[in-house]
């Protein structure tokens, strides 16, 4: 009898691939993935630890699972990821009937710690070294990246996979939590990032995003020679079926030429950058210690417009941070209203125990104020997102599909019909169309008709016949 898993994610993508990799690892085992928890054997949360907010729904998550767990004794439940890694032991004071506790650089254990809570041994904690509990190279071992061979069929869609290149973090912003969770940063070797991306490839994969905190301060040394993240697109770009190449998160400090040189010249990645600035003051980027000046991020911005002008620039932004003036909050406006993102995330401020942030500063800002701050900043960007959009009515964009878009989903239209599709332009748009869903996985030609501030809606074009609209006669 085969066991069933069920695995709830939240998070960045890193926990999008964690999830990937814990998946595989255990169907490898003879695991099968369960509906719900009804069905499930095991029963894993992956979470996150960036903000409070993430933290309390995982929480109350749990905490519905008491009873469960008493009525069901049998069934394992794990808790792995930032959260897992950061609070450790109170997971199971706050849960007493969790079985595992798994740290994002300890998840290669996972199935051996099943065994043991299976053998009757008990709870099982299976965490990282704290970034001052011993000499670096141990830290970094106890921080193991993980990432066995990969199955198409536990990605959302075969035709897309996210690549690590890299874990950990080493830059401290003092808001966040990812370097204790995540431990130092670690580039992997290029020889196996390269074979894992020819594995994808041999599985039919297009479009590969490999995923770093700090993306763009990727190094490896071996053998006296220094492998930077240009190198690696280059090298990326010569295997065949693979058609996309994206990359996130950069670090503006470490926008450097040869990788805008790199994306600009190599036809297949993406000119969609996201370069996080998270503020517009000089005085929060300091207490940030985010190691830059609002200046410095204006160069940079302006290098990326002149070497690639069609990139599509999307940004972070923490609002209510530690001591924002609203002074300081204009000077963030401003910048977005300068700088003209396609999107920025916008987050108010939470503090994280154990970051230079909690230690240091006070979360002083009250929670109207963030609260306002955020729509203000949000209202603006949806402005501009709409304004940039509409410069695509009318065009013709090359579309991934990947898949029935919300509205079919919730509608449950019948896959053999026309149904709404979506998918990504290079630059990351989100396209909203009809088709046939045998387009999935293929990249295709959409004439864009309408727009949102973050979809635009189009339909296929099937036939070229001398039309100045650019608009589509036939529809797939
Ligand atoms: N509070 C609010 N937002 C945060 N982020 C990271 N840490 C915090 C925090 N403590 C945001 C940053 C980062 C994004 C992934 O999450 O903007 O770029
Ligand atoms: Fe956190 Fe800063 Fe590292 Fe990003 S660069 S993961 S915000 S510490």
């Amino acid at each position: 009898m085969p066991k069933h898993l069920y695995i709830e994610t939240v998070g960045c993508q890193m926990n999008v691939l964690d999830s990937e990799m814990v998946v595989a690892d255990l169907r490898k085992r003879g695991y099968e993935l369960a509906r719900d928890l009804a069905a499930a054997d095991v029963i894993l949360f992956n979470t996150c630890s960036v903000r409070e907010q993430a933290e309390n729904k995982t929480y109350s998550a749990l905490g519905r699972l008491r009873s469960f767990k008493k009525q069901h004794p049998e069934k394992i439940i794990g808790v792995m990821g930032c959260m897992a890694q950061k609070d450790q032991q109170l997971v199971f004071n706050r849960a007493p009937y969790v079985d595992l506790v798994v740290g994002p650089g300890q998840l290669a254990r996972i199935p051996d710690l099943i065994d043991e809570v299976t053998a009757g041994k008990g709870q099982q904690m299976a965490v990282s070294m704290g970034r001052k509990d011993g000499p670096i190279a141990e830290i970094k071992r106890s921080h193991e990246t993980f990432d066995p061979l990969r199955d198409p069929t536990m990605r959302p869609t075969p035709f897309q996979a996210y690549l690590r290149i890299q874990i950990g973090c080493d830059k401290f912003c003092t808001y966040c939590i990812v370097p204790m969770t995540r431990g130092p940063e670690q580039g992997r070797p290029p020889e196996q990032i390269l074979a894992e991306a020819r594995v994808l490839a041999d599985q039919g994969c297009k479009e590969i995003t490999l995923i770093g905190q700090t993306v763009n301060s990727y190094k490896h040394t071996s053998g006296g020679k220094t492998t930077r993240l240009s190198d690696l697109l280059h090298a990326l770009h010569e295997i065949d079926g693979i058609q996309r190449l994206k990359f996130v998160t950069n670090f503006p400090k470490d926008m450097t030429d040869d990788l805008l040189v790199a994306v600009r010249d190599l036809p297949k990645c993406s000119s969609y950058l996201h370069v996080p600035a998270q503020s517009g003051s000089n005085d929060v980027l300091a207490r940030m210690k985010r190691g830059y000046t609002v200046e410095d991020y204006r160069e940079m911005f302006g290098r990326i417009k002149a070497t690639i002008p069609a990139a599509a620039v999307t940004s972070d932004f923490i609002v209510g941070f530690s001591g924002e003036t609203d002074d300081d909050f204009q000077k963030t406006y401003d910048l977005v209203a300068e700088c003209r993102f396609k999107n920025s995330f916008i987050f108010k401020y939470s503090e994280r125990p154990g970051t230079k942030g909690a230690e240091l500063y006070a979360d002083d800002i009250p929670f109207e104020v963030k609260n306002r701050r955020n729509n203000d900043l949000l209202e603006l960007q949806n402005r501009i997102s709409e304004q940039d959009s509409q410069r695509f009515l009318g065009q013709r964009v090359e579309v991934l599909v990947e898949g029935a878009s919300d509205r079919a989903k919730t509608r449950g239209e019948d896959a053999g019909d026309i149904i709404q599709l979506t998918g990504r332009t290079n630059d990351d748009r989100i396209v909203v169309f009809d088709g046939n869903p045998r387009l999935i996985g293929e990249i295709i030609p959409i004439a864009i008709y309408d727009v949102s501030p973050h979809t635009l809606f189009g339909a296929v074009v099937t036939q070229e016949v001398g039309c100045d609209s650019g608009l589509p006669l036939q529809i797939a």
